[in-house]
Protein backbone atom coordinates (compact mmCIF):
# COMPACT_ATOMS: atom_id res chain seq x y z
CA UNK A 1 0.00 0.00 0.00
CA UNK A 2 3.64 2.35 -0.15
CA UNK A 3 1.75 4.00 -3.72
CA UNK A 4 -1.38 4.98 -2.39
CA UNK A 5 -1.85 7.93 -0.19
CA UNK A 6 -5.06 9.17 1.89
CA UNK A 7 -6.48 12.23 3.21
CA UNK A 8 -9.31 11.83 5.63
CA UNK A 9 -11.51 14.62 6.19
CA UNK A 10 -12.89 15.08 10.13
CA UNK A 11 -16.14 16.56 10.48
CA UNK A 12 -18.92 14.20 8.89
CA UNK A 13 -16.58 11.33 8.04
CA UNK A 14 -14.39 10.49 11.30
CA UNK A 15 -16.32 12.54 13.79
CA UNK A 16 -20.34 13.68 13.66
CA UNK A 17 -21.13 16.32 16.25
CA UNK A 18 -18.56 15.35 19.63
CA UNK A 19 -18.72 11.30 18.80
CA UNK A 20 -16.66 9.78 16.95
CA UNK A 21 -18.14 7.17 14.47
CA UNK A 22 -17.33 3.30 14.68
CA UNK A 23 -16.43 2.97 11.70
CA UNK A 24 -13.83 5.74 11.94
CA UNK A 25 -12.01 3.33 14.58
CA UNK A 26 -12.47 0.22 12.39
CA UNK A 27 -10.40 2.08 9.31
CA UNK A 28 -8.08 3.58 11.17
CA UNK A 29 -6.93 0.21 12.35
CA UNK A 30 -7.02 -1.00 8.66
CA UNK A 31 -5.32 1.43 7.49
CA UNK A 32 -2.64 0.87 10.57
CA UNK A 33 -1.95 -2.71 9.56
CA UNK A 34 -1.93 -2.06 5.78
CA UNK A 35 0.85 0.57 6.29
CA UNK A 36 -1.09 3.06 4.53
CA UNK A 37 0.56 6.55 3.99
CA UNK A 38 -2.17 9.25 5.69
CA UNK A 39 -3.14 12.40 6.79
CA UNK A 40 -6.33 14.15 8.45
CA UNK A 41 -7.25 17.69 6.48
CA UNK A 42 -9.93 19.32 7.95
CA UNK A 43 -11.16 22.74 7.05
CA UNK A 44 -11.59 23.41 10.74
CA UNK A 45 -8.76 24.67 13.05
CA UNK A 46 -8.43 27.30 15.41
CA UNK A 47 -5.81 25.00 17.63
CA UNK A 48 -2.28 23.67 17.41
CA UNK A 49 -1.71 20.67 15.24
CA UNK A 50 0.07 19.17 18.26
CA UNK A 51 -3.16 20.06 20.40
CA UNK A 52 -5.66 18.28 17.52
CA UNK A 53 -3.09 15.51 17.31
CA UNK A 54 -3.31 14.71 20.96
CA UNK A 55 -7.10 14.56 20.64
CA UNK A 56 -7.60 12.92 17.95
CA UNK A 57 -5.19 9.93 18.90
CA UNK A 58 -7.75 9.60 21.83
CA UNK A 59 -10.79 9.23 20.17
CA UNK A 60 -9.67 7.63 17.43
CA UNK A 61 -7.56 5.32 18.92
CA UNK A 62 -4.82 5.04 17.34
CA UNK A 63 -1.35 7.48 17.11
CA UNK A 64 -1.69 11.08 15.08
CA UNK A 65 0.98 12.95 14.60
CA UNK A 66 1.25 16.60 14.56
CA UNK A 67 2.64 16.76 10.69
CA UNK A 68 0.06 14.15 9.69
CA UNK A 69 -2.77 16.84 11.39
CA UNK A 70 -3.76 19.40 8.25
CA UNK A 71 -6.02 22.24 9.77
CA UNK A 72 -7.49 24.70 7.57
CA UNK A 73 -4.56 27.58 9.00
CA UNK A 74 -1.38 24.87 8.53
CA UNK A 75 -0.66 25.69 4.90
CA UNK A 76 -0.43 29.20 5.96
CA UNK A 77 2.90 28.32 8.28
CA UNK A 78 5.54 29.53 5.56
CA UNK A 79 3.75 32.84 5.08
CA UNK A 80 5.45 33.69 8.47
CA UNK A 81 9.22 33.72 6.92
CA UNK A 82 8.38 37.66 6.36
CA UNK A 83 7.17 38.37 10.08
CA UNK A 84 9.49 36.18 12.50
CA UNK A 85 12.03 38.38 13.84
CA UNK A 86 11.77 40.67 16.55
CA UNK A 87 11.66 43.71 14.05
CA UNK A 88 9.01 42.31 11.49
CA UNK A 89 5.99 43.96 11.24
CA UNK A 90 2.93 42.20 13.62
CA UNK A 91 -0.22 40.52 12.11
CA UNK A 92 -3.66 40.40 13.20
CA UNK A 93 -5.43 36.95 13.77
CA UNK A 94 -8.61 36.20 13.66
CA UNK A 95 -10.35 33.81 15.55
CA UNK A 96 -10.77 32.51 19.13
CA UNK A 97 -8.16 33.35 21.44
CA UNK A 98 -6.33 29.97 20.93
CA UNK A 99 -4.95 31.04 17.35
CA UNK A 100 -2.36 33.06 18.61
CA UNK A 101 -1.03 30.05 20.09
CA UNK A 102 -1.19 28.30 16.77
CA UNK A 103 0.25 31.49 14.92
CA UNK A 104 3.32 31.86 17.05
CA UNK A 105 3.97 27.50 16.88
CA UNK A 106 4.49 28.59 12.61
CA UNK A 107 7.09 31.52 13.63
CA UNK A 108 5.00 34.78 13.50
CA UNK A 109 6.89 36.78 15.99
CA UNK A 110 4.06 39.48 17.04
CA UNK A 111 0.43 38.04 16.46
CA UNK A 112 -2.04 40.27 17.78
CA UNK A 113 -6.08 39.10 18.31
CA UNK A 114 -8.93 41.57 17.51
CA UNK A 115 -9.86 41.46 21.11
CA UNK A 116 -5.84 43.19 22.12
CA UNK A 117 -7.19 46.33 19.94
CA UNK A 118 -9.97 46.68 22.06
CA UNK A 119 -7.97 46.60 24.92
CA UNK A 120 -5.89 49.05 23.19
CA UNK A 121 -9.03 51.62 22.59
CA UNK A 122 -12.58 50.29 23.60
CA UNK A 123 -13.94 52.74 20.88
CA UNK A 124 -13.10 51.18 18.20
CA UNK A 125 -15.97 49.05 18.61
CA UNK A 126 -17.73 51.09 21.04
CA UNK A 127 -21.37 48.82 21.32
CA UNK A 128 -19.63 46.40 24.05
CA UNK A 129 -17.41 46.26 26.74
CA UNK A 130 -14.36 44.97 26.08
CA UNK A 131 -13.30 41.68 27.21
CA UNK A 132 -11.27 41.15 30.46
CA UNK A 133 -8.09 40.18 30.51
CA UNK A 134 -6.97 41.26 27.03
CA UNK A 135 -3.57 43.31 27.29
CA UNK A 136 -3.01 46.22 25.38
CA UNK A 137 -0.75 46.09 22.20
CA UNK A 138 1.59 48.66 21.29
CA UNK A 139 0.37 51.54 18.76
CA UNK A 140 4.52 51.90 17.28
CA UNK A 141 4.33 48.32 15.46
CA UNK A 142 2.97 48.31 12.16
CA UNK A 143 0.35 45.29 11.67
CA UNK A 144 1.00 43.74 8.10
CA UNK A 145 -1.06 41.44 7.20
CA UNK A 146 -4.29 40.33 8.12
CA UNK A 147 -4.97 35.99 8.90
CA UNK A 148 -8.33 34.77 9.38
CA UNK A 149 -7.58 31.00 11.06
CA UNK A 150 -10.89 30.43 11.77
CA UNK A 151 -14.50 31.77 12.45
CA UNK A 152 -14.43 35.22 13.98
CA UNK A 153 -15.91 35.69 17.23
CA UNK A 154 -17.56 38.98 16.84
CA UNK A 155 -18.60 39.85 13.16
CA UNK A 156 -18.98 43.41 14.15
CA UNK A 157 -15.94 44.02 15.83
CA UNK A 158 -13.68 42.21 13.22
CA UNK A 159 -15.02 44.36 10.09
CA UNK A 160 -14.79 47.31 11.86
CA UNK A 161 -10.69 46.75 12.56
CA UNK A 162 -10.19 44.92 9.22
CA UNK A 163 -11.51 48.13 7.34
CA UNK A 164 -9.67 50.27 9.35
CA UNK A 165 -6.30 48.43 9.29
CA UNK A 166 -6.92 48.57 5.82
CA UNK A 167 -7.36 52.23 5.50
CA UNK A 168 -4.68 53.31 7.64
CA UNK A 169 -2.32 50.88 5.99
CA UNK A 170 -1.65 48.53 9.22
CA UNK A 171 -0.61 52.25 11.76
CA UNK A 172 -2.96 51.58 14.68
CA UNK A 173 -1.78 55.58 15.65
CA UNK A 174 -3.77 56.66 12.59
CA UNK A 175 -7.00 54.60 13.79
CA UNK A 176 -6.82 55.81 17.87
CA UNK A 177 -5.20 58.98 17.80
CA UNK A 178 -7.62 62.00 17.86
CA UNK A 179 -4.71 64.29 16.00
CA UNK A 180 -5.07 61.86 12.50
CA UNK A 181 -8.78 63.19 11.87
CA UNK A 182 -7.75 66.08 9.83
CA UNK A 183 -6.16 63.60 7.48
CA UNK A 184 -9.23 61.26 7.12
CA UNK A 185 -9.33 61.31 3.64
CA UNK A 186 -6.01 60.56 2.57
CA UNK A 187 -5.89 57.44 4.53
CA UNK A 188 -8.51 56.39 2.29
CA UNK A 189 -6.88 53.64 -0.05
CA UNK A 190 -3.69 55.46 -1.59
CA UNK A 191 -1.67 53.07 -1.11
CA UNK A 192 -1.26 48.85 -2.12
CA UNK A 193 -4.06 46.66 -0.02
CA UNK A 194 -2.44 45.05 3.09
CA UNK A 195 -2.69 41.47 2.52
CA UNK A 196 -5.83 39.10 3.91
CA UNK A 197 -5.77 35.04 3.96
CA UNK A 198 -8.32 33.76 4.50
CA UNK A 199 -8.46 29.87 5.83
CA UNK A 200 -11.58 28.21 4.71
CA UNK A 201 -14.41 29.20 2.09
CA UNK A 202 -16.88 27.24 3.57
CA UNK A 203 -19.96 29.58 4.33
CA UNK A 204 -22.04 27.07 6.26
CA UNK A 205 -21.58 24.27 8.82
CA UNK A 206 -23.83 22.27 10.64
CA UNK A 207 -24.12 21.59 14.52
CA UNK A 208 -27.08 20.33 16.06
CA UNK A 209 -29.14 22.38 15.01
CA UNK A 210 -32.00 22.11 12.34
CA UNK A 211 -30.74 24.92 10.18
CA UNK A 212 -27.20 25.58 9.11
CA UNK A 213 -24.69 27.81 11.15
CA UNK A 214 -22.08 30.59 9.13
CA UNK A 215 -18.95 29.19 8.39
CA UNK A 216 -15.75 31.50 7.68
CA UNK A 217 -16.78 32.11 4.21
CA UNK A 218 -20.04 33.79 5.46
CA UNK A 219 -18.10 36.08 7.72
CA UNK A 220 -15.82 36.63 4.41
CA UNK A 221 -18.97 37.59 2.20
CA UNK A 222 -20.40 40.19 4.63
CA UNK A 223 -16.60 41.99 4.81
CA UNK A 224 -16.10 41.95 1.13
CA UNK A 225 -19.73 43.77 1.17
CA UNK A 226 -19.14 46.64 3.87
CA UNK A 227 -15.66 46.81 2.42
CA UNK A 228 -16.91 47.08 -1.06
CA UNK A 229 -19.31 49.92 -0.06
CA UNK A 230 -16.76 51.68 2.07
CA UNK A 231 -13.94 52.18 -0.06
CA UNK A 232 -15.49 51.22 -3.48
CA UNK A 233 -12.85 49.01 -4.48
CA UNK A 234 -13.30 45.06 -4.00
CA UNK A 235 -10.98 43.35 -0.92
CA UNK A 236 -8.26 41.36 -2.56
CA UNK A 237 -7.06 38.31 -0.66
CA UNK A 238 -5.86 34.60 -0.74
CA UNK A 239 -7.55 31.79 0.23
CA UNK A 240 -6.46 28.26 1.77
CA UNK A 241 -8.15 25.02 2.43
CA UNK A 242 -9.90 22.94 0.66
CA UNK A 243 -10.62 22.91 -2.38
CA UNK A 244 -7.69 25.24 -3.01
CA UNK A 245 -4.57 24.11 -4.53
CA UNK A 246 -2.08 24.81 -1.61
CA UNK A 247 -3.66 22.82 0.79
CA UNK A 248 -3.69 20.01 -1.35
CA UNK A 249 0.23 20.42 -2.36
CA UNK A 250 0.60 20.97 1.46
CA UNK A 251 -1.30 17.43 1.96
CA UNK A 252 0.70 15.63 -0.61
CA UNK A 253 3.90 17.03 1.10
CA UNK A 254 2.83 15.57 4.63
CA UNK A 255 1.80 11.88 3.04
CA UNK A 256 4.81 11.40 1.02
CA UNK A 257 7.28 12.53 4.55
CA UNK A 258 4.59 9.88 6.51
CA UNK A 259 5.62 7.62 3.41
CA UNK A 260 8.88 7.78 4.25
CA UNK A 261 8.96 7.01 7.54
CA UNK A 262 7.03 3.89 6.54
CA UNK A 263 8.91 2.99 3.83
CA UNK A 264 12.10 4.93 4.37
CA UNK A 265 13.69 2.97 0.62
CA UNK A 266 10.90 3.63 -1.29
CA UNK A 267 10.42 6.37 -3.44
CA UNK A 268 6.79 8.48 -3.35
CA UNK A 269 7.26 8.71 -7.44
CA UNK A 270 4.06 7.12 -8.87
CA UNK A 271 1.58 7.47 -5.59
CA UNK A 272 -2.26 7.51 -5.84
CA UNK A 273 -3.76 10.03 -3.53
CA UNK A 274 -7.26 9.75 -2.36
CA UNK A 275 -9.47 12.06 -0.42
CA UNK A 276 -11.95 10.75 1.99
CA UNK A 277 -15.07 13.58 2.51
CA UNK A 278 -18.62 14.43 2.94
CA UNK A 279 -18.72 17.81 1.63
CA UNK A 280 -19.21 17.94 -1.99
CA UNK A 281 -18.15 21.97 -2.20
CA UNK A 282 -14.94 21.73 -0.26
CA UNK A 283 -13.37 17.63 -0.27
CA UNK A 284 -14.78 16.23 -3.59
CA UNK A 285 -14.36 19.69 -5.58
CA UNK A 286 -10.73 20.09 -4.10
CA UNK A 287 -9.83 16.59 -5.20
CA UNK A 288 -11.17 16.95 -8.34
CA UNK A 289 -9.72 19.54 -9.00
CA UNK A 290 -6.13 18.90 -7.60
CA UNK A 291 -5.87 15.54 -9.81
CA UNK A 292 -6.97 12.91 -6.71
CA UNK A 293 -9.36 10.43 -6.37
CA UNK A 294 -12.26 11.48 -4.45
CA UNK A 295 -14.57 9.83 -2.53
CA UNK A 296 -17.39 10.63 -0.76
CA UNK A 297 -19.43 9.43 1.96
CA UNK A 298 -22.75 9.63 3.50
CA UNK A 299 -22.23 10.46 7.17
CA UNK A 300 -21.90 14.23 6.65
CA UNK A 301 -23.29 16.91 4.65
CA UNK A 302 -24.39 15.10 1.77
CA UNK A 303 -27.46 13.98 1.97
CA UNK A 304 -28.02 11.89 -1.35
CA UNK A 305 -28.48 13.29 -5.25
CA UNK A 306 -25.84 14.44 -7.82
CA UNK A 307 -22.80 14.58 -6.71
CA UNK A 308 -19.36 14.45 -8.78
CA UNK A 309 -17.13 12.44 -6.55
CA UNK A 310 -15.49 9.22 -8.52
CA UNK A 311 -16.22 6.84 -5.71
CA UNK A 312 -19.70 7.11 -3.30
CA UNK A 313 -19.74 4.89 -0.19
CA UNK A 314 -21.61 4.52 2.72
CA UNK A 315 -19.02 5.71 5.24
CA UNK A 316 -15.10 5.77 5.77
CA UNK A 317 -14.53 1.85 6.91
CA UNK A 318 -16.23 1.28 3.30
CA UNK A 319 -13.93 3.77 1.75
CA UNK A 320 -11.17 2.50 3.09
CA UNK A 321 -11.75 -1.19 2.23
CA UNK A 322 -12.83 -0.09 -1.12
CA UNK A 323 -8.91 2.12 -1.91
CA UNK A 324 -7.19 -1.08 -0.58
CA UNK A 325 -8.71 -3.33 -3.05
CA UNK A 326 -8.20 -0.77 -5.80
O1 LIG B 1 -16.10 24.50 7.96
C1 LIG B 1 -16.21 24.03 9.22
C2 LIG B 1 -15.54 22.71 9.55
O2 LIG B 1 -16.29 22.17 10.62
C3 LIG B 1 -15.41 21.68 8.46
O3 LIG B 1 -14.65 20.60 8.94
O4 LIG B 1 -13.43 18.47 8.94
O5 LIG B 1 -15.50 18.70 7.56
O6 LIG B 1 -13.41 19.91 6.88
P1 LIG B 1 -14.24 19.35 8.01
MG1 LIG C 1 -16.49 17.30 6.55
Amino acid sequence: MRHVGIAFDIDGVLIKGKKVLPQAIRAMQRIKENKVPFVLMTNGGGTTEANKAAELSGLLKTQITPSQMILSHTPMAPLSANYSSDKSDAVLILGKASCKEAALAYGFKHPILSEEILATCADIWPFRTPIKGYEPVSLDRRIGAILSFHDSQDWGRDIQIVCDLIRANGDLRRIVEPEHHTHRRRHQLSHPQLPVYFSNGDFVWSNNLPLTRFAQGGFRHSLESVYERLSGKKLEYTMYGKPYKSTYDFAKLAIDTHGQELYPQVESHGRRYFGIGDNPESDIEGANRNGWTSVLVKTGVYEGGEHEAKILVEDVEEAVDTILKS
